[in-house]
């Protein structure tokens, strides 16, 4: 039998029969990736095209006519809402027909429980789905089923379902369970489901690679056919795909210019909290987040998420309400921080929630600029925690950070949290420690004003509402009291011993 497949260095381009560990054209290891080899109509095309020499090279028909942009034709997308609203937002009004999405998210993150709640919603509304599992067995995603429990459907809804009410929709849902690609694509066109989850996109196989399910070659060469068959039938597609311990989605990484939107699942799984972010979407933005929380009956949508967090600070030294922006929806969150006297030649900082080398900035930027309290201190390991397992992604996050490691450091609370409900603040630090200002000033300060935060310190420029300061100084005399020796002799003498 002829060979359909070659592997093809993804460095240098070099092709061989055979798999090597290591290019022997540019020596680059596991570069190697196995390819189907076009046919022979295609490359006589592809030839055609170079443009080569003599006749035959020339191509028959004529060259296509570009137009000028403006006489494109847009047509408005469709949008299928999924029947959760959080994942709505983030997919930018919903899923489009024809679009493919990726999934990304550690194991046990709730991507199946995700997917299996969205086909039982678009099920519920009388949408035609298919949910496709190469990972469980058919038995493992019904007991999975029937733990959901499903908001009862809207009143416009109740018509399409009413003669199967009995059964949950989440059970209603129609499974396959099958690596084998062509039996998936063969299955696609006839059941021709307007939503289809492939879970997950590491599982499929193609018969005619030799490389295991989840190589590059493969989860490439699936996620194309997938594409050709769902753009040219309208299928939405979620493909689930799994991250790797360094957090980049494994194989998948290969998919992300492929598909239309990436999603990805983050948390951590001994909490609750799960956050629904868009890497890339080329249907909306790329700002939104969606908050969820796993529970018993599956993932809940967290709509209060700003009362939740504001009501569980603890408004002790070290906790600062940060009011931050998460896309285009405000949130408050309790950043918290502990300074510790360091046994350490390199003093830990440890950081959840946060940037890592942003807490390295605001560090350096209140130890320079922080005042003399902050300059000459003995080492000491610095933890900072998103309370409740959420991230901030955003350079508003800095004076939070700054106010909660001052505050930690200095043993007092945040000046007026002990009274009342806590202070927030936001503002972005420079490096010659001046507060600059970030987007979105008004609807921070209207959240944190809906929640009974009277008093937000903020950057020059956010408001008549707002406490502006211009600088972390101004930011750390406004927000914590005087120094008062004694408070802070306890921790000096334990960093000293
Ligand atoms: P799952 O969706 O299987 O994760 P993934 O597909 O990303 O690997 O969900 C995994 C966890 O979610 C599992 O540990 C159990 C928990 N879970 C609940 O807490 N409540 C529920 O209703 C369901 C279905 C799952
Ligand atoms: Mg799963």
């Amino acid at each position: 039998m002829a060979r359909s497949t070659v592997h093809v260095c993804s460095q240098c381009g070099f092709q061989s029969a055979k798999w090597h560990g290591q290019c022997p054209e540019c020596s680059e290891w596991n570069t190697l990736v196995e390819e189907r080899l076009p046919t022979a109509a295609a490359a006589r095309r592809a030839g055609a095209r170079r443009g080569g020499d003599g006749e035959d090279a020339r191509r028959d028909g004529p060259a296509a006519q570009p137009r000028p942009l403006g006489e494109v034709g847009a047509a408005p997308v469709a949008r299928l809402s999924t029947g959760i609203g959080e994942l709505d937002r983030v997919l930018g009004g919903g899923l489009v027909p024809g679009a493919l999405v990726l999934l990304g998210g550690s194991p046990g993150i709730g991507k199946s429980t995700l997917t299996n709640m969205v086909l039982g919603y678009l099920q519920q509304s009388g949408h035609r789905t298919l949910y496709v599992s190469g990972e469980e067995s058919a038995e493992q995603v019904r007991l999975r089923a029937e733990r959901l429990v499903l908001a009862p459907p809207q009143p416009a809804q109740v018509r399409s379902i009413s003669s199967a009410r009995a059964v949950s929709p989440a059970l209603q849902v129609p499974i396959l369970a099958e690596t084998d690609l062509e039996v998936v694509l063969d299955t696609l066109a006839t059941h021709a489901p307007q939503v289809c989850v492939i879970d997950s996109v590491q599982t499929l196989r193609v018969a005619e690679l030799s490389s295991a399910p989840g190589s590059v070659g493969q989860v490439r060469e699936v996620a194309t056919r997938i594409m050709e068959l769902a753009k040219a039938q309208g299928i939405a597609v979620i493909l689930v795909g799994h991250v790797t311990k360094e957090g980049a989605l494994a194989g998948p990484r290969v998919l992300e210019h492929l598909v239309d939107c990436v999603l990805q699942f983050e948390g951590e799984r001994e909490r609750p909290y799960r956050e629904l972010r868009a890497l890339k979407n080329r249907f909306g933005s790329t700002n939104e987040a969606g908050l969820f929380e796993m529970r018993h009956g599956g993932l809940v949508e967290v709509l209060d998420a700003s009362a939740r967090f504001v009501a569980e600070a603890t408004r002790a030294p070290g906790s600062v309400v940060l009011a931050a922006m998460e896309g285009s929806r405000p949130l408050l969150v309790e950043v918290q921080a502990l300074v510790a006297p360091s046994e350490l030649e390199q003093p830990r900082r440890v950081v959840s929630g946060l940037d890592r080398n942003r807490l390295a900035l605001v560090l350096a930027i209140l130890g320079r600029h922080g005042g003399d309290d902050f300059r000459s201190r003995p080492p000491s390991d610095v933890f900072v925690n998103v309370v409740g397992g959420v991230r901030v992604d955003e350079p508003g996050c800095d004076l939070a950070v700054a106010l909660a490691v001052a505050s930690a450091s200095r043993g007092v609370p945040i000046r007026g949290a002990a009274q009342g409900a806590p202070r927030a603040c936001f503002g972005e630090l420079g490096l010659t420690g001046e507060l600059r200002w970030v987007g979105h000033p008004e609807r921070r300060l209207q959240e944190a004003a809906k929640h009974g935060l009277g008093e937000v310190i903020g950057p020059p420029g956010s408001g008549d509402q707002a406490l502006e300061v211009k600088s972390l100084r101004e930011a750390i005399a406004a927000a914590l009291p005087a120094r008062e020796r004694p408070q802070t002799a306890p921790i000096q003498a334990a960093a000293m011993a």
